[in-house]
C-alpha cells in the first residue's frame, strides 16, 4: 500500500475524536495501514502537536487499546501531528504546504496526501480551493484526494453547485463523497445477498414481490445537534443520502462487475427511474412528523421544539414517511414504502421484501390458519443478519399453517471482525476505491428527487406536520398510506422474536 498522509480538516472537532481517529486506529491495530504514514490534524484551535496527542490519544475514552502493547500504542502517538490554521484563509496554505513536505521526509510519505473534509459546510468549497493554489491538488508528485462529509448540498441546486466548486480544482476521481451508510457491512451485502446467490434474484421483480418496506428508527432525540438539525430534518439528514442509498442496493440492476464505474453506474440509473413525487402529489405521498413530549417508561421526555438550538414554533420533521415507485423492467406498479425518524421506540434499520400470496391457497379454509406472505427480512443494524419468514404445517390434523422464521446473524461468525463504516471507508480512500462512496452525479439525482418535497413543504402551509408521541412508531397516518391489507412491520431490537414477542 502507499505510504500517505492523512490531513484532517476540522480535527479538534467531535467527528475526528468519535469516528476518524479511532477507525484509523483500528486499521493500525489490524495491520492494515502502510508502515510510512502520519496523521495531520488542521484546525483554527491552537495546539502543539504534543497537546493533539494527549487530547486524542490519553484523554480520549474512544480509542479501544485492547491487544495492542504500550510500544505500539506510543508508535501510533507519535504518528499524530497538529497544525493550526485558519482554513478560510489562503495565505495560510503556505503553511500547510510546508509542514506535508516536512512530512514526507520525516515520514517518508511521498506527496501522497488525503484531504479529509470534517468541518463546516461551508468551507467544502473553500478549502479545496486553497489548497489547488498552493499545488495540493495536482498529482505531479504523488496522489491527492478529497474526501467530503456529509451534508452534500441542501438540495439540488446547491449540490450541483458544490459539485462544480470541487471540480475546478480536483478531478471527479479525485473527490470521495462520503456516506457512511455504504460503509455498513450489512449494506453491501445487500449486493451480495442479491448478487451472488442463485435462489434470490429470479425472484427479485414485480413478479414475486409485492412492496419493499425500509425502516431506519432512532431511539435518541436530536440531543445538542438542534442548531444543525432545524434547518435540515430527517428529509435531508436520513432520507436524501443514507436511505436512497440503501434503496439502490435493493433494487438495482445488476452490475457488470463490483468495480466502482459498474456498481456507480447501476446506481445513477436506478435514482433516474424513481418516478418523481410531484410538488400537488407531496400529500398523498409523503408524511411528516414531529416527535412531541411524552412519558417513556416512567421518564419524561422532551419534545423536539424544547431541544437545544431549535425553534419554538420549528416545523421541521423528525420523522418521514414516503411511498414511491420505479418505473422500470422489474419494478414497475411494486411500491416502496420507507420511512426514519427520531424518537421511535427502538434503534433499528432493516429492509423488508415482502413476497406475493402463492396464486391459490388449498388451505385457506384451515382454522387456526395464521399465515402471513413470505417476507425476507435483511437487517443493517443492530443484531445483523437476515431472517426469512415463511408457512410451516403445525403437526396433527388437517393442515394448519403456521409463520416461522429461518435466520442468520453475523454474530455467529466468531472469528469476523465487523468494521465500523468509517473505518471501512477511510481504507478504501487509502487504496483509492471509490465504489463505496457517492459519485456526484448519483448526488445530484437523489437530490433531484427529494427537491419536489421540499419545495411543497415550504410553499405549502396547509401540508400537515404530525405530532406523535417520543417513544412511538410516528403518526397513525403513515399506517394509512399503505395500501389496503399492507401494514408497516414495527421491528424488535432483535432481528428474530415476531411481533407479539417483541421486548418492547
Ligand atoms: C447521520 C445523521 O448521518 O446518521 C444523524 O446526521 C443520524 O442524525 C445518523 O443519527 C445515524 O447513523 P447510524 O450509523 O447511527 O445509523
Amino acid at each position: 500500500m502507499d505510504p500517505l498522509v492523512l490531513v484532517i480538516f476540522g480535527a479538534s472537532g467531535d467527528l475526528a475524536k468519535r469516528k476518524l481517529i479511532p477507525a484509523i486506529y483500528q486499521l493500525y491495530k489490524g495491520n492494515y495501514l502502510p508502515d510510512c504514514f502520519a496523521v495531520l490534524g488542521v484546525s483554527r484551535t491552537d495546539y502543539s502537536d504534543e497537546a493533539f496527542r494527549e487530547l486524542i490519544f490519553s484523554e480520549s475514552d474512544h480509542l479501544d487499546h485492547k491487544g495492542v502493547s504500550k510500544e505500539d500504542q506510543e508508535r501510533f502517538k507519535q504518528s499524530l501531528y497538529y497544525l493550526p490554521v485558519d482554513t478560510s484563509k489562503q495565505s495560510d496554505y503556505a503553511k500547510v504546504k510546508e509542514r506535508l513536505a516536512e512530512l514526507d521526509k520525516t515520514c517518508l510519505t511521498q506527496g501522497n496526501y488525503l484531504f479529509y473534509l470534517s468541518t463546516p459546510p461551508f468551507l467544502y468549497s473553500i478549502i479545496p480551493a486553497h489548497l489547488a493554489a498552493y499545488g495540493l491538488s495536482n498529482e505531479h508528485k504523488g496522489w491527492k484526494r478529497l474526501v467530503v462529509e456529509k451534508p452534500f448540498g441542501y438540495d439540488s441546486a446547491s449540490a450541483a453547485k458544490l459539485n462544480s466548486e470541487l471540480q475546478q480544482h480536483f478531478e471527479e476521481d479525485q473527490i470521495y463523497r462520503i456516506d457512511h451508510y455504504l460503509g455498513k457491512e450489512t449494506v453491501q451485502n445487500l449486493l451480495v445477498t442479491r448478487f451472488a446467490n442463485g435462489i434470490f434474484e429470479p425472484l427479485w421483480n414485480r413478479n414475486y414481490i409485492s412492496h419493499i418496506e425500509i425502516t431506519s428508527a432512532e431511539k435518541l432525540g436530536v440531543g445538542r445537534r438542534g442548531g444543525y438539525y432545524d434547518k435540515s430534518g430527517a428529509l435531508r439528514d436520513m432520507l436524501q443520502n443514507h436511505l436512497l442509498q440503501i434503496v439502490a442496493h435493493v433494487a438495482m440492476e445488476p452490475p457488470i462487475s463490483a468495480d466502482a464505474r459498474s456498481i456507480r453506474n447501476e446506481k445513477l440509473k436506478l435514482f433516474q427511474s424513481i418516478r418523481p413525487i410531484k410538488e400537488e402529489e407531496v400529500p398523498d405521498f409523503v408524511i411528516r412528523g414531529q416527535y412531541t413530549p411524552s412519558v417513556i417508561r416512567g421518564k419524561e421526555v422532551l419534545g423536539y421544539r424544547d431541544a437545544e438550538g431549535v425553534l419554538e414554533e420549528s416545523k421541521t420533521e423528525t420523522y418521514v414517511a414516503m411511498k414511491f415507485f420505479i418505473d422500470n423492467w422489474r419494478w414497475a406498479g411494486v411500491p416502496f414504502f420507507v420511512r426514519t425518524g427520531k424518537r421511535l421506540p427502538t434503534k433499528v434499520t432493516e429492509v423488508v421484501i415482502n413476497f406475493k400470496s402463492p396464486p391459490h391457497s388449498p388451505f385457506a379454509g384451515e382454522a387456526g390458519m395464521v399465515h402471513k406472505n413470505n417476507q425476507l427480512i435483511m437487517r443493517i443494524q443492530p443484531n445483523e443478519g437476515l431472517a426469512m419468514r415463511f408457512g410451516m404445517k403445525v403437526p396433527g390434523a388437517g393442515f394448519k399453517v403456521k409463520d416461522v422464521q429461518m435466520d442468520f446473524h453475523y454474530s455467529e461468525l466468531t472469528d469476523a471482525h465487523i468494521p465500523e463504516a468509517y473505518e471501512r471507508l477511510l481504507l478504501d480512500g487509502i487504496k483509492g476505491d471509490a465504489t463505496l462512496y457517492a459519485r456526484g452525479d448519483s448526488v445530484e439525482a437523489a437530490w433531484a428527487f427529494v427537491d419536489p418535497i421540499i419545495k411543497a413543504w415550504e410553499n405549502d402551509p396547509s401540508i400537515k406536520l404530525y405530532g406523535y408521541p417520543a417513544g412511538t412508531w410516528g403518526p397513525n397516518v403513515a399506517d394509512e398510506m399503505m395500501e389496503e391489507n399492507f401494514t408497516w412491520r414495527n421491528p424488535c431490537k432483535n432481528l428474530t422474536g415476531f411481533d407479539d414477542f417483541c421486548e418492547l
